[in-house]
């Protein structure tokens, strides 16, 4: 690669940001509207919000997916925009609520974040994110995994094979969207493990979205999208991160649907000629489309396409 990877040292600045979707229509009002925080480095941030609120949109900015139409981001005072994107991207390590594997072995699957990984590395990133289980699947590293074929892996061991894989690149930034929202209780509890860990052990900066009080409460800061102008940040132990927490508590804060499994049957049931796919669901479906995209712009994926850039991030072909 070749490029040293970014070490960030103090905090990523989001500066008077303000944000629309390109593609927004006209009656969509701005996503963000002037937003001023700041995430520390070296700590675990939260990011909590009405569903639609803008929580993907942020991360995703902070991959330089989307340049702010107006104000900056800056990473340790430097523009995001003055970085080179590989660089960036190299720099950031990303996990989504559905991951994808690669059709292929599991060092496969960690070489393609990682071609210099030597063995130690592959184990020490499996260690890390409690994935001992590789070890009893046969074939070990060797083991054949991937999409819709091989069909040998639980959701939470998928998961925590995709944190291996974003850990292999030594990333100064970990983004976890919605990490374990996908899983049932006990593969959740696994992830769930896998990321404190993380949190105690790794000098990373770690940001994550997540729904569970239980998850959210496990960093150390928390930033509420109150609204599209202004989004609160606390640290825990304060009382404003108490305030924060407690207005989440009397929410019964959900902002995803947790009634997706009973339509998961049924969503893809083309052979009834009524059937729709429920509103809520596309959400997912441009979520697993954006995985992708964000595999290929980590280098994850290569598709032999130049590096997608905010402005093609819209137009990227998803095979
Ligand atoms: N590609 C897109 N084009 C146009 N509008 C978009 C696009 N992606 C998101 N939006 C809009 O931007 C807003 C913020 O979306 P975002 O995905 O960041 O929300 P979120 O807080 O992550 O929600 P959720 O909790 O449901 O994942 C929403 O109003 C959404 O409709
Ligand atoms: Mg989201």
């Amino acid at each position: 690669m070749g490029k040293t990877k970014i070490n960030l040292k103090s905090s990523i600045d989001f500066d008077k940001v303000r944000f629309r979707y390109p593609t927004a229509p006209i009656t969509q009002p701005d996503t963000l509207q002037g937003v001023t925080f700041k995430i520390k480095a070296g700590t675990s941030t939260a990011i909590v919000g009405p569903s639609g609120s803008g929580k993907s949109t942020i991360v995703q900015m902070i991959e330089r997916f989307y340049d702010p139409s107006s104000g900056t981001i800056s990473l340790d005072g430097a523009k995001l925009t003055d970085f080179d994107l590989s660089q960036l991207r190299m720099s950031i390590g990303y996990v989504s609520q559905e991951p994808t594997l690669i059709l292929g072995s599991i060092r496969e699957n960690m070489l393609f974040s990682n071609k210099d990984a030597t063995e130690d590395d592959i184990i020490r990133a499996l260690q890390k994110a409690n994935a001992g289980f590789v070890q009893e699947l046969e074939g070990g590293l060797d083991a054949y995994v991937g999409s819709t074929t091989v069909q040998n892996l639980s959701g939470g061991q998928k998961q925590r094979l995709a944190i291996a894989r974003a850990l292999i690149k030594e990333p100064s930034i970990l983004i976890l969207d919605e990490a374990t929202s996908a899983l049932d209780p006990k593969s959740e509890q696994d992830v769930q493990q896998a990321i404190e860990k993380i949190q105690q052990s790794e000098n990373l900066t770690i940001i994550m979205i997540a729904h569970r009080l239980q998850t959210i409460a496990t960093a150390q800061n928390l930033l509420f999208i109150n609204s599209p102008k202004e989004i609160l940040a606390a640290e825990r132990g304060t009382k404003e991160y108490d305030r924060i927490f407690n207005l989440l508590k009397s929410q019964n804060y959900k902002h995803q649907a947790i009634e997706d499994d009973i339509i998961e049957d049924s969503m893809f049931d083309q052979s009834n000629p009524d059937f729709e796919i429920p509103e809520e669901r596309l959400d997912d479906l441009l979520d697993a489309s954006m995985a992708v995209k964000h595999a290929v712009g980590t280098g994850i994926l290569d598709l032999g396409a130049t590096l997608p850039g905010p402005a093609d991030a819209e137009n990227l072909d998803v095979v």
